[in-house]
C-alpha cells in the first residue's frame, strides 16, 4: 500500500469509528449516575460502608422499602435519609403531652365540637370523652382500627375536608421524626432480622467496620 493509500485508510477508519461513535452516543446516551453504588455512612465509632447496588440488584429491594414514601406515591422520595432524620432529631409522637396535636388550639381557635373526634361521647350523659388510646390499641382489626389508623383516619380526613391542617403530604407537621441513628438502625436491622439475612442489631461490627 501506498503512503497515500495508507493515508486514505486511516481517515477513513477515522471517519467510521466516528460515526459509530456519534450513532451509539445518540442512541444509548449516557445516564448521569444519580444512584449512589456504595454510601459510606459515617459515625463516631466506626463508619458504615453501605453497598446500595447490591442491596438494590441482588437482594431484589423496592426501593420504596427504604426510601418509604411519606406520601404514598412511589419513587418520589429519595432524597437523603438526614433531610428529615436529622441528629439531633427527637422522635415526638403526634400526641401525648410534648405532640404536637394542640388541643386547645383545635377546640377554642378553630371551632370543632368535642364530637367531632371524641365519636363514642355522648355529651348528655356523665361519661367523659376518653383518649383514643383508651380503645384503639397499637393494633387494629377488621371491626377496630389500630391507633395509627384511628388517628390518621380521623385528624388527616377532616384536614382534607376543611381544606386546612396538615394532611399526608406533611408528615413532619404532625410528627417531628426519629433521630438519624434510630432511623438507620430501626431500617437496616429490621428488615435483616425479618428476613433472616444480613447483619442483626447485635453484629455491630459487620455493619461499623470501615
Ligand atoms: C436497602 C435500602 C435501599 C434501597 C433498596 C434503595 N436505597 Fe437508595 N439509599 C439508601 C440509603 C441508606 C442511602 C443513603 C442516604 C443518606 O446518605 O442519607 C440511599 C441513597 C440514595 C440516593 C442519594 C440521595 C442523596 O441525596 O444523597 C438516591 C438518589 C437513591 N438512594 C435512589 C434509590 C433508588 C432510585 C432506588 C431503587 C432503584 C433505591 N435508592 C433503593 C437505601 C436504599
Ligand atoms: C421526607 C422526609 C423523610 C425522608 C427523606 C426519610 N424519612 Fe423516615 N420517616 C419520616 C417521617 C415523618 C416518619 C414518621 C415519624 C417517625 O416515626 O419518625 C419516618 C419514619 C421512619 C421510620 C419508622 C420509625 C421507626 O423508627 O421505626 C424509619 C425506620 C425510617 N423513617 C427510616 C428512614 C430511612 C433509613 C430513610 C432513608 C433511606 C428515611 N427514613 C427517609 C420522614 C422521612
Ligand atoms: C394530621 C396529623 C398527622 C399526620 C399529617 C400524620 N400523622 Fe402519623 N399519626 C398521627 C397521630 C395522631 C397518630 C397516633 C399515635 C400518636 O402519635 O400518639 C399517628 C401515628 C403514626 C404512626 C404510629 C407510630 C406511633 O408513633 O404511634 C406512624 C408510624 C405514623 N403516624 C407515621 C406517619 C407518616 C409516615 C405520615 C405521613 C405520611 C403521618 N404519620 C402523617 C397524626 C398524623
Ligand atoms: C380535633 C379533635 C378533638 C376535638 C375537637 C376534641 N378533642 Fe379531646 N382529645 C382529642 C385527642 C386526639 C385526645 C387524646 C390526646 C392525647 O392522648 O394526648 C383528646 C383527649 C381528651 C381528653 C383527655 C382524655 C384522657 O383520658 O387523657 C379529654 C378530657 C378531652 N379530650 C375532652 C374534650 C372535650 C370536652 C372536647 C370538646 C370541648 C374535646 N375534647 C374536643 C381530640 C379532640
Ligand atoms: C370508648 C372507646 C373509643 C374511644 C375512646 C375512641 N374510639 Fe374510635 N372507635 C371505637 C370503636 C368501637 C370503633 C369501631 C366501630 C365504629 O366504627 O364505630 C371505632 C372506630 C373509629 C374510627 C373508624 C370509623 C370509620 O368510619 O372508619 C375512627 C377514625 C376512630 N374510631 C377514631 C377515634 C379517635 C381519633 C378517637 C379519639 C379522639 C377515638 N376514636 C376514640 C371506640 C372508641
Ligand atoms: C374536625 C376537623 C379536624 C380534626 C378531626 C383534626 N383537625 Fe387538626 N386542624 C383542623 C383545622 C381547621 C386546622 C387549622 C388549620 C389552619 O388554620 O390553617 C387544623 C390544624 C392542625 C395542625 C396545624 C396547627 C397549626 O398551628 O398550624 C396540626 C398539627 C393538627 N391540626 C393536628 C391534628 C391532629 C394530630 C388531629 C387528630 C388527633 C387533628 N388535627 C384532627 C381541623 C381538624
Ligand atoms: C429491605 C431489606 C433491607 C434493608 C432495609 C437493608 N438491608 Fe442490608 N441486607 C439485606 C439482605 C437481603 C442482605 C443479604 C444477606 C445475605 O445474602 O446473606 C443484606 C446484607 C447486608 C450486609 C452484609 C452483606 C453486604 O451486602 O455487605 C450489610 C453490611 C448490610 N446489609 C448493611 C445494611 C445497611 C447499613 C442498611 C441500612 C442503611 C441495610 N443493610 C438495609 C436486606 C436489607
Ligand atoms: C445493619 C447495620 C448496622 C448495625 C448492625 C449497627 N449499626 Fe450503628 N449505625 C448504622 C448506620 C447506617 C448508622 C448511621 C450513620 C450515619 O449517621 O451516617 C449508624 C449509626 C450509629 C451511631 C451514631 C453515630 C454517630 O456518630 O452519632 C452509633 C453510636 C452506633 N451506630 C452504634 C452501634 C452499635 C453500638 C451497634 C451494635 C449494638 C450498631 N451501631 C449496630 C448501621 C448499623
Amino acid at each position: 500500500m501506498s503512503d497515500k493509500n495508507e493515508l486514505k485508510l486511516a481517515v477513513l477508519i477515522a471517519v467510521v469509528c466516528i460515526a459509530a461513535g456519534a450513532v451509539s452516543y445518540g442512541a444509548y446516551p449516557v445516564k448521569a449516575p444519580d444512584l449512589p453504588v456504595r454510601v459510606m455512612l459515617e459515625a463516631t465509632g466506626k463508619n458504615v460502608l453501605f453497598d446500595h447496588k447490591v442491596h438494590q440488584d441482588e437482594y431484589g429491594l423496592e426501593c420504596v422499602e427504604c426510601h418509604h414514601s411519606i406520601t404514598g406515591k412511589k419513587g418520589k422520595n429519595e432524597q437523603a435519609c438526614g433531610a428529615c432524620h436529622k441528629s439531633d432529631g427527637v422522635f415526638k409522637p403526634a400526641l401525648g403531652k410534648k405532640g404536637l396535636f394542640d388541643h386547645e388550639e383545635h377546640i377554642e381557635d378553630f371551632g370543632l365540637s368535642c364530637q367531632d373526634c371524641h365519636h363514642m361521647y355522648d355529651e348528655q350523659s356523665d361519661g367523659k370523652p376518653q383518649a383514643c388510646s383508651e380503645c384503639h390499641m397499637d393494633t387494629g382489626d377488621k371491626d377496630m382500627p389500630g391507633i395509627e389508623d384511628a388517628c390518621h383516619k380521623k385528624c388527616i380526613s377532616c384536614h382534607k375536608e376543611m381544606e386546612a391542617g396538615p394532611t399526608t403530604s406533611d408528615c413532619n407537621a404532625c410528627h417531628k421524626p426519629r433521630m438519624r441513628k434510630d432511623a438507620f438502625h430501626n431500617q437496616c436491622t429490621a428488615c435483616h432480622e425479618d428476613t433472616g439475612a444480613g447483619p442483626g442489631m447485635a453484629d455491630c461490627k459487620k455493619c461499623h467496620g470501615y
